[in-house]
C-alpha cells in the first residue's frame, strides 16, 4: 500500500513465486485470497499463474484438497516441482506464505514432505484501540504507534480496504487468526458496538475475513444496563440473560464467524459480577451460553486484584490476586469460556516470574496474554526485542509436565502494538515483536533467534542481517539491566510509564512497591516470612523460590527483601550488581546505536533515519534510568561503587 510500510512482505520477498509458474487448485474465498496474492506477483514479475490444469509445467502447485476450514499444510519438492496441499483454505493461505518465507530454497532441489499445523489453535491481538479519543488514555491506550488502524474521527474508518487489508496480510503472514478491535476498558461510545454499531465491526470483520482472521469484541458487562436500559447486570437474572441472547442473535446474523467477546470484569474499576454477589465463573457461563449455540467463545480476563490498596497494608500482596481469586474456581467454567491470564502476576514488567495460575487450573481452558505494546519496555522509543522473554515464558514449565505453550489450550493472545503510523509501530523495530509473537502463537517451542533471522531477512533482505540480529537480540536484556533490577518492577514514572521514578509507586494504591530502605530492597513473598505468594506455585518451584539461596537472581528481588551486600548467584553483591548492571546497560545502547549508524545506505533512508532518532532518545533515557537508580541506590545504601565510577 501507497506510503505505508510493507513490513515483513516488500514485493521482493514475492519474485521467487512472481517470477515462476504457478497452478491453484480448489475454490473459495480464501484460495480466491491466495490466487490474488500470487497473480499480484506475476503481475510485478513476469510469471504466471493457473487455475485450470492444463498440461504445461509448473514451478508451485498450491492445492486445496477438501472443503475445509482448517490450517494445516503439506509442503514438498519433488521432479522440478514444489507442492502445498491444505484441506481447508485458511491452510492453503499459511502454505503460501511458507512458501514467501522460504524466498528460493522453495524451488531448489528436493525436499521430503513435511506436515505443519499451529500448536495452538487461537493466535490473537488485541487492540486496546477507543473509537473515541479518550481526554487521560488518547486513542490507543498504552498505544505507541499513533492512532487507531480501525478507528477515526469517532467511527470505522472509510478507507478499511487499504489499510487494515494489508494489516491481515501481515499478520496471515505470521500466523495471526484473530483480533479483537477495541479496548478492554469499554467506555460509553465504545460500548455501542456490540448494538447499534455493530454494522461497523462487521465492515471490520468483511476485511480481514479473506485473511483467515476472526473478529472479537471486547464488551462491558454492564451492557444490559447502559445499552439495554435494564436495571440489573445480576449474570443469574433470566431478564440479563435474555438481553444477551437477543443481543449475540443479532451480533451473528451481522457477523455470522464472529469470534467472541473479550471481558474486563471487576478490574481497575470496570463493572463485573461481584456487584450481584456472583463468581466470575457466573459472569463468564453467562456470556459463554449466549455464545455457545454459533460456536463463539467468551474470553474472561484475570487481570483482577485491588488497585485501592492502602500502601501500609503489608497483608495484601497484588501478585497473589489472581491466583486466590480464579483456582477456587477451577471446573466451574463453561466450554466456551476461556480464562485468559497475564504471563507474570503484576502487569507486563520487564521481568517477572511466571503467574502461578497457569497450571493451576487443569480443568479451565486458559490463554495466555502477552504485551506487544510496550508500556513498560520502552514504549517503542527504545528497542526491544520481546522474542526471549515471551520464549521463556513459553517454554516455562509450571509442573513437569507441560509447558506453559501447552498449557495455553484456550489461546495466545498478544496485546497489539500496531496504529495507523506509517511504519506501522512506531519503532520500525518493533514490527519484530509483532512478527515473532505471530510465529512463536504457532510454535511456542520455536528458537527466537531462527524467528528473529527470518523477519530480518524478510524486512531487510540479506545485507544487514549479522548486524541487525546483534543489535535486536540482546535488547531485552540490555532493556532489563539499566531500568529496574533483579526482578523487583516497577520504578517507572506514574500514569504514563515512561522513564524512571525509583519511588513513584511507592506510595501509591496500585500495590507495586520495592520497599528499599538503608538496609536493603525487594519484596518478601516467601511463605515463611512473607506473604505467602511463592507458596502459590506447584511445590518444586515453590522451594525454588522460597529461599534467596536457591531462587534464581533475575527474580530475586520480586520474592525477596536482602540486604545490599546479599550475594548473589553470580557472585556479585545485590548492591554492586545494580551498578555494574546499570553502566553496562548503557554502553550496550551507545554501541547499538553506532551499529545502526554503520547500516545507513543499507535500507530505505527514512526508516533508518527513523530508527536513528529514537536511538538518540533510547541513549538519553538510558542514562537518565541508570543515574537515578545509582544515584538512589547509593544514597539510600551509602555503599559505594567498587569501581568507583561517577554516580551522582
Ligand atoms: C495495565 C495498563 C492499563 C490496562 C490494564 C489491563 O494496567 O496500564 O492501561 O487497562 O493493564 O490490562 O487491563
Amino acid at each position: 500500500m501507497q506510503g505505508v510500510d510493507p513490513a515483513w512482505l516488500p514485493d521482493g520477498a514475492f519474485r521467487p513465486i512472481g517470477t515462476r509458474r504457478t497452478l491453484i487448485r480448489g475454490s473459495g474465498p480464501l484460495v480466491d485470497t491466495v490466487h490474488g496474492e500470487v497473480a499480484d506477483a506475476c503481475a510485478r514479475f513476469g510469471g504466471s499463474v493457473s487455475r485450470e490444469g492444463s498440461p504445461e509445467p509448473y514451478d508451485l502447485v498450491l492445492e486445496l484438497t477438501g472443503p475445509g476450514d482448517g490450517e494445516a499444510f503439506a509442503f514438498e519438492r519433488g521432479d522440478g516441482r514444489t507442492t502445498v496441499t491444505a484441506s481447508g483454505g485458511p491452510g492453503l493461505l499459511y502454505g503460501l506464505f511458507h512458501v514467501v518465507r522460504l524466498g528460493d530454497t522453495a524451488f531448489q532441489g528436493s525436499h521430503d514432505r513435511e506436515e505443519h499445523r499451529p500448536d495452538v489453535a487461537l493466535r490473537m491481538l488485541d487492540h486496546w484501540d477507543n473509537v473515541a479519543v479518550h481526554p487521560v488514555m488518547g486513542q490507543v491506550e498504552r498505544g505507541y504507534a499513533g492512532g487507531s488502524l480501525f478507528w477515526e474521527d469517532g467511527r470505522a474508518r472509510g478507507e478499511l480496504l487499504g489499510r487494515v487489508r494489508a494489516y491481515g496480510r501481515l499478520l496471515a503472514a505470521c500466523g495471526i487468526n484473530a483480533v479483537a478491535v477495541n479496548n478492554v476498558n469499554v467506555h460509553e461510545t465504545e460500548a455501542r458496538l456490540l448494538t447499534d454499531r455493530i454494522g461497523e465491526v462487521a465492515a471490520i470483520a468483511a476485511v480481514l475475513r479473506p485473511y483467515g482472521i476472526r473478529t472479537h469484541l471486547s464488551v462491558t458487562f454492564a451492557a444490559p444496563m447502559v445499552l439495554g436500559g435494564l436495571s440489573t447486570a445480576d449474570p443469574l437474572d433470566a431478564g440479563v440473560r435474555g438481553w444477551w441472547a437477543r443481543t449475540t442473535a443479532r451480533v451473528y446474523g451481522a457477523i455470522p464467524d464472529f469470534g467472541g467477546y473479550v471481558v474486563k470484569a471487576d478490574s481497575e474499576g470496570q463493572p463485573g459480577p461481584f456487584a450481584y454477589g456472583r463468581s466470575h465463573a457466573d459472569g463468564a457461563n453467562m456470556l459463554a451460553a449466549a455464545l455457545g449455540p454459533y460456536g463463539g467463545t467468551v474470553h474472561w480476563r484475570a487481570f483482577v486484584y485491588d488497585h485501592r490498596q492502602d500502601w501500609r497494608d503489608r497483608t495484601t500482596d497484588r501478585a497473589r490476586a489472581a491466583y486466590d481469586h480464579f483456582v477456587p474456581l477451577d471446573g466451574q467454567f463453561a466450554a466456551n469460556a476461556v480464562l485468559q491470564v497475564k504471563h507474570g502476576p503484576m502487569d507486563f514488567q520487564v521481568r517477572e516470574p511466571l503467574s502461578p495460575l497457569i497450571g493451576a487450573m487443569p480443568r479451565t481452558r486458559l490463554a495466555v496474554e502477552l504485551q506487544a505494546t510496550q508500556e513498560y519496555t520502552g514504549q517503542q522509543r527504545h528497542v526491544c526485542w520481546l522474542g526471549p522473554m515471551w520464549s521463556e515464558v513459553l517454554r516455562f514449565r509450571p509442573e513437569e509436565s507441560a509447558a506453559v505453550g501447552e498449557l495455553a489450550r484456550g489461546g495466545l493472545v498478544a496485546v497489539s502494538n500496531v496504529g495507523d503510523d506509517p511504519f506501522w509501530t512506531g519503532h520500525p523495530l518493533a514490527q519484530a515483536n509483532l512478527y515473532t509473537f505471530g510465529r512463536l502463537a504457532w510454535e511456542p517451542g520455536a528458537d527466537p533467534g531462527r524467528i528473529l533471522d527470518e523477519w530480518i531477512a524478510l524486512t531487510f533482505g540479506p545485507r544487514p542481517a549479522a548486524e541487525l540480529h546483534a543489535v535486536l537480540d540482546g535488547s531485552w536484556r540490555t532493556y532489563e539491566k539499566y531500568t529496574a533490577p533483579l526482578g523487583v518492577g516497577w520504578m517507572v514514572q506514574p500514569g504514563h510509564h515512561y522513564g524512571p521514578s525509583v519511588d513513584g509507586y511507592e506510595y501509591s494504591p496500585w500495590g507495586t512497591y520495592h520497599f528499599a530502605d538503608r538496609d536493603g530492597v525487594g519484596v518478601d513473598r516467601s511463605v515463611a516470612t512473607g506473604t505467602g505468594y511463592a507458596g502459590q506455585y506447584a511445590e518444586q518451584w515453590a522451594e525454588v523460590y522460597e529461599s534467596p539461596d536457591t531462587c534464581p537472581d533475575e527474580v530475586l528481588l520480586f520474592f525477596h527483601h536482602v540486604s545490599y551486600n546479599h550475594v548473589l548467584r553470580s557472585g556479585k553483591t545485590v548492591i554492586q550488581h545494580i551498578y555494574d548492571t546499570h553502566f553496562e546497560g548503557v554502553a550496550e545502547v551507545e554501541r547499538a546505536r553506532e551499529v545502526w549508524a554503520s547500516l545507513a545506505g543499507l535500507m530505505d533512508p527514512a526508516r533508518h533515519a527513523r530508527v536513528a532518532e529514537r536511538y538518540e532518545e533510547q541513549l538519553r533515557s538510558a542514562r537518565e534510568w541508570r543515574d537515578q537508580i545509582n544515584s538512589y541506590f547509593l544514597r539510600k545504601s551509602g555503599v559505594g561503587d567498587a569501581h568507583g565510577r561517577r554516580i551522582y
